[in-house]
């Protein structure tokens, strides 16, 4: 293990046990079900108590979080690093990609294995647990893509899913066509060999053949620039897509993860198949759909319109930021990543005079959580608990390392955030992390970043310094057969519906605490909401409840009635399973 140049200390593994020892004091825990003034004491990597008055050995180090939010480390579901695809390979590796990471307050990353097509799955899952093992800071699982189709491809899926590798996740692409893409057939085997595992089908929602005709289309006509990348695959493309692989998923009895979810139109179709699907039906969006638009495309300097470009690519509807953080808040979507695929300027150059070889892909490993921030809960869309939900907690029980992982409570993982609501910074390249050479948020201000990022019980941002240690991360195995997504115990032949949703609640009101958020011992009870669950998992209004659409959620209120105020319960929104579209 090698020690980052910024670091002034070492703490990696032979640490004196003294320094291995934490306390969070005076902070407001956060988890996805509720909040409370609690404080977190933290030994050999694990949380091993959390409450009021605790007792703590001497020598034990102190941070003080008054005012602050303590919640559980990031979890981003969607990374590139040290990808080479289109040509280039990515600007951020998986030393300096997870450095940003936890400077953003992510502690996890779910990185994509991507197979050439007929390299052997195993071969390609070696490759990049040889290249991440030895750099990660913080600990990372792995998808692997699933980029053609064979028996071999099958049994080696199999393989995957053993204890041995710890894979349980698999992504599929209806684009790149004469690359990755898949076609029907083999996407429906692909699919269902995963529901045949119990592992989870992620599919990247874009019709190829379309793109690939419109592209043609667009050059001949001249049109060279990266407005032609936007062009060539709008919403409709994008929202045909995810209703195909809704269907796919449905005949194969399979749940579905969707990535990168761009569209007001796609969050729709996705809503659409889930009134009449049985099986549970993921969306995740990215922080570039919240944070930026796509009118950077029609921007004259190459560069930046060149930057902005990924697949699905930003929409020119300027309502889409709000809508995204709006379906994350009701839990149309559920989750958010960043997608993080970042290329240099020379790179995005090889699209210079042709849109469709600009390499995909942009920043977000670092911004993600402030960005979500700035736009869903300063302006009230989501609340603290949601947020935590949709950054972290849901990933953990979708890719099943939850509670070890996006929880605070005893026997989690000491990955935590201390988040400083009132810090206030502007984000820019030329103070960022990640090693590209530019920011599709350049300039945004942001109020609410990370103060502190504790990484398996290591300070690795404190109080601003970053002090990460290349290597102290681990790989992490992601079992088979989640309850979240496959619901009921091990083995249970049919699905539990009542199970299956993590319909998590956008909105807060004072209450009583939580019974169970004093019992930090949590298990999986906690997947379907504690209280007085619809049978589709979503809770009810209680008696004297407010209406929740009604109601406006006002962080600094939350965190400067720390005296008065001590804990806060997650309500559920109202309208129950399905409630509409928008
Ligand atoms: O443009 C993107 N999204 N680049 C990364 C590859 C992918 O499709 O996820
Ligand atoms: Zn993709
Ligand atoms: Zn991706």
């Amino acid at each position: 293990m090698t020690v980052d140049v910024n670091a002034n200390s070492v703490s990696g593994i032979n640490i004196k046990s003294s320094q291995n020892r934490l306390l969070i004091k005076n902070g407001k825990v956060v988890n996805d079900d509720g909040m409370e003034d609690l404080d977190v004491y933290i030994e050999d990597g694990i949380i091993k108590q959390v409450g009021r008055n605790l007792i703590i050995p001497g020598g034990t180090r102190t941070i003080d979080a008054t005012g602050k939010l303590v919640m559980p480390g990031g979890i981003d579901p969607h990374t590139h690093l040290e990808l080479e695809m289109m040509g280039a390979k990515t600007a951020d590796d998986f030393y300096k990609g997870t450095r940003a990471a936890v400077a953003g307050g992510t502690t996890t990353v779910i990185d994509f294995v991507l197979p050439q097509k007929n390299q052997s799955l195993l071969e390609a899952y070696s490759n990049w647990r040889q290249l991440a093992d030895g750099k990660v800071c913080c600990d990372y699982g792995l998808h692997v893509g699933v980029t053609w189709w064979s028996p071999s491809v099958k049994k080696e899926m199999q393989q995957l899913t053993t204890e041995q590798y710890g894979v349980n996740s698999f992504k599929m692409f209806m684009a790149y066509k004469d690359a990755w893409m898949l076609d029907d057939y083999d996407l429906s085997c692909a699919i269902e060999t995963c529901a045949e595992l119990k592992a989870l089908p992620m599919v990247h929602a874009e019709n190829g053949h379309i793109i690939a005709r419109n592209t043609e289309k667009l050059l001949a006509a001249g049109v060279t620039g990266p407005e032609g990348h936007q062009l060539s695959r709008d919403e409709e493309v994008e929202g045909e897509a995810v209703n195909r692989a809704c269907v796919i998923a449905n005949q194969a009895r399979s749940p579905l993860y969707i990535v990168h979810m761009m569209s007001k139109s796609a969050v729709r179709m996705l809503q659409l198949a889930r009134t009449r699907q049985r099986q549970p039906l993921f969306g995740e969006t990215l922080a570039a759909t919240v944070g930026s638009d796509g009118s950077q495309y029609r921007n004259s300097c190459f560069r930046h319109a060149a930057a902005h470009v990924l697949s699905p690519p930003l929409r020119p509807d300027p309502s889409t930021p709000q809508a995204m953080c709006e379906a994350l808040a009701d839990d149309h979507l559920q989750l958010i990543g960043s997608d993080n695929c970042t290329f240099l300027e020379k790179d995005k150059e090889l699209g210079k005079d042709n849109f469709s070889k600009i390499p995909n892909g942009v920043n977000g490993v670092e911004d993600r959580m402030a960005i979500l921030w700035q736009k869903a809960v300063n302006t009230g869309i989501m609340d603290p608990c949601r947020f935590v939900a949709v950054t972290s907690s849901t990933a953990a029980k979708i890719f099943n390392i939850w509670p070890q992982k996006g929880r605070v409570a005893v026997n989690s993982d000491a990955d935590i955030v201390v988040w400083d609501p009132r810090l206030e910074r502007t984000i820019s390249a030329a103070t960022h992390k990640q090693a590209v050479d530019f920011n599709i948020f350049e300039g945004q201000q942001v109020v609410g970043s990370p103060q502190f990022v504790i990484v398996g019980g290591r300070v690795c941002l404190d109080d601003g310094e970053l002090r990460v240690a290349e290597g102290f991360g681990k790989f992490l195995k992601t079992p088979t057969n989640s309850p979240a997504v496959f619901g009921g115990e091990a083995g249970a032949a049919e699905p539990q519906p009542e199970l299956l949703h993590l319909h998590m609640p956008h909105k807060v009101t004072n209450g009583t605490p939580s019974p169970d958020f004093g019992n930090m011992n949590k298990s999986m009870e906690g997947l379907s909401v504690s209280g007085c669950s619809t049978p589709t998992g979503r809770k009810m209004r209680e008696p004297g409840q407010r209406d929740l659409q009604t109601s406006t959620f006002s962080i600094s209120k939350e965190v400067e009635g720390l005296d008065t105020k001590t804990s806060v319960r997650v309500r559920n929104p109202p309208g129950g399973k399905s409630s509409g579209l928008w």
